[in-house]
């Protein structure tokens, strides 16, 4: 057997999930890899919210349950932004179909608050929008091996660890809970503008299955899609031309 059709079989044995966009599912030899997780990683306004709107979209069209987790505490404003641009999701928030939980920060207990919402349910699509928020809340130890945020560590000593090994065992636990049972991950990550980083934390870009760069080019007035990595799919790294539109990513 040649190279080419070694990667062919190997790439059948993993199962897909569809994206929301046919284009994008076709460079991913058919989507994401079930059970991954996927980082959607731009600066600001560079379309990782709608990247997010389609892949939960595609979920409910094919009666799949979804989790939309958001550090926005105006949940009625992103449905609202997802509505203008043509992506109805209160239907399916009204039969409990799709459910948009807040991430609150001041909480110490995200982990297991988001833990249990996924042990509880049986979401097959979870949406983190967006991890950059989470990744950087003040993470505690409090004796040698728990690593919080977590309820016990309020009612003991605490002390605030700011080192790369703390967040990365810390953004490896959240990226974890997003991968459990049969849920495939889409979390969106902020880069400053100019920054050569696929993220803020400078660290999940590591943890991830995959990374899809969602690229501004200001001064030609134009947007790239790129597909950085994506665990068992042969992909390109080159950049595609995508618009924006009134009914959200098209590639062009
Ligand atoms: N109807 C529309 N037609 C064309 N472009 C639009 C339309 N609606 C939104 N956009 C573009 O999409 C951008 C918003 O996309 P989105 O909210 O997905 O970005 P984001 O990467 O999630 O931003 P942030 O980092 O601020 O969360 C707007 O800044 C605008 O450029
Ligand atoms: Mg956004």
């Amino acid at each position: 057997m040649n190279n080419f059709n070694k990667n062919i079989s190997f790439e059948k044995e993993v199962t897909r999930v569809h994206t929301g966009l046919e284009e994008l599912d076709g460079l991913l030899a058919g989507g994401l890899p079930q059970n991954s997780v996927t980082l959607i990683s731009g600066t600001p306004g560079s379309g990782k919210s709608i990247m997010c709107f389609h892949y939960v979209l595609e979920g409910l069209q094919s009666s799949e349950k979804c989790l939309y987790l958001t550090s926005d505490e105006r949940i009625d404003s992103i449905v609202k932004q997802a509505n203008e641009l043509g992506f109805d999701f209160w239907p399916a928030v009204e039969k409990g179909q799709l459910k948009f939980m807040y991430v609150d920060l001041d909480k110490r207990s995200i982990h297991k608050e988001i833990e249990d919402e996924i042990d509880n349910n049986d979401y097959t699509r979870v949406v983190l929008d967006s991890l950059t928020p989470v990744a950087e809340v003040p993470v505690w130890v409090s004796g040698v091996h728990e690593i919080a945020p977590t309820e016990h560590s309020k009612m003991t000593k605490e002390m605030p660890l700011g080192s790369v090994p703390t967040t990365r065992t810390h953004v490896r636990h959240i990226l974890n809970i997003l991968s459990k049972k049969n849920c495939t991950a889409m979390v969106t990550s902020e880069v400053p503008e100019g920054s050569r980083s696929l993220s803020r934390d400078t660290i999940s870009e590591f943890l991830v299955d995959g990374i899809i760069l969602m690229d501004l080019d200001m001064t030609m007035d134009r947007r790239k899609l790129i597909i950085r990595k994506m665990r068992a799919t042969k992909h390109t790294l080159k950049p595609h031309d995508i618009a924006i539109t009134a009914g959200g990513i098209q590639f062009l």
